[in-house]
């Protein structure tokens, strides 16, 4: 998969299947699944560091991150997501940063925001450096929003929503994500655009779907959204397994003769 590969697939109307990884174990994995593209999202800071949200991640912590699993894959599109400050404070920030990522592996970066960082997006298309949006319910505006809650409800909402989608495009993002939010405006804006969305509690009608993959395969069960399917149950197979290994250590049926050198 590569960048250019995103746009032909929005033309041949071929879904775009994302999932996010995090170590070169389960990128492995991902990619032996047949898995597009892999994000190295910044919700490492719930799902791998046991925060409340993502705005303790730091870049050096994604950059370690995307090393891992850039360095583990041949086929997928690794993307790495850019974390909270790390592209808000000034363009030439940014633009360092973005670079920083790409440095580390990686294909293509994330940034979430409309209009307010299409300069960012434009700035960063310019010297060859792809850029992913991502809109709708962004992590790193929790506290605006008070809480993690569906965004561009009712007309007056959808319109801005849309607008700064357009905005994405025109300054030269290759794809954007759409998260949480209703799945009417996802075909909207999806329809509007050239550009592929990747939805993630955006509904059936986006051009691909990205889920996190502790959620997919039903290790993180901490807060579980509406728009989680567990496909796995890993957290029940792991509680298990280390149950009965627990249960034969004490028991001193393990290591028997076969697990032992002679
Ligand atoms: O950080 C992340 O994993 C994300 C996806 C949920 C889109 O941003």
């Amino acid at each position: 998969m590569t960048v250019p590969d995103l746009l032909k697939s929005k033309r041949d109307r071929r879904k775009i299947v994302v999932v996010t990884a995090y170590d070169a174990l389960f990128a492995r994995i991902v990619e032996q699944a047949g898995i597009d593209v892999i994000l190295v999202g910044d919700s490492l800071g719930v799902v791998v560091q046991g925060k409340p949200n993502t705005l303790s991640v730091t870049m050096e912590q994604m950059l370690y991150h995307t090393g891992l699993v850039a360095g583990a894959v041949q086929r997928s599109l690794v993307v790495g997501d850019m974390p909270f400050m790390s592209y808000q404070a000034s363009q030439e920030e940014a633009l360092r940063n973005a670079g920083r990522f790409l440095q580390a592996g990686a294909h293509a970066v994330k940034l979430e925001g409309g209009a307010a960082v299409a300069d960012r997006v434009a700035a960063m298309a310019k010297i060859g450096i792809p850029v992913i949006g991502h809109l709708g319910m962004t992590p790193q505006s929790v506290q605006q929003y008070g809480g993690y809650k569906v965004q561009g409800k009712g007309k007056d909402r959808a319109q801005p929503l849309i607008d700064d989608a357009l905005a994405l495009e025109a300054a030269g993002a290759v794809a954007i994500v759409l998260e949480a939010i209703p799945a009417g405006l996802a075909k909207t804006v999806s329809e509007a655009l050239t550009i592929p969305t990747i939805g993630v509690g955006a509904g059936p009608h986006c051009d691909g779907q990205v889920l996190v993959l502790y959620d997919l395969l039903g290790l993180f069960d901490e807060f579980v959204p509406k728009f989680v399917k567990p496909y796995g149950h890993l957290k029940a197979d792991a509680l298990q397994a280390l149950r009965r290994y627990k249960d034969e250590v004490e028991q001193g049926t393990f290591p028997s003769d076969s697990e032992s050198y002679h």
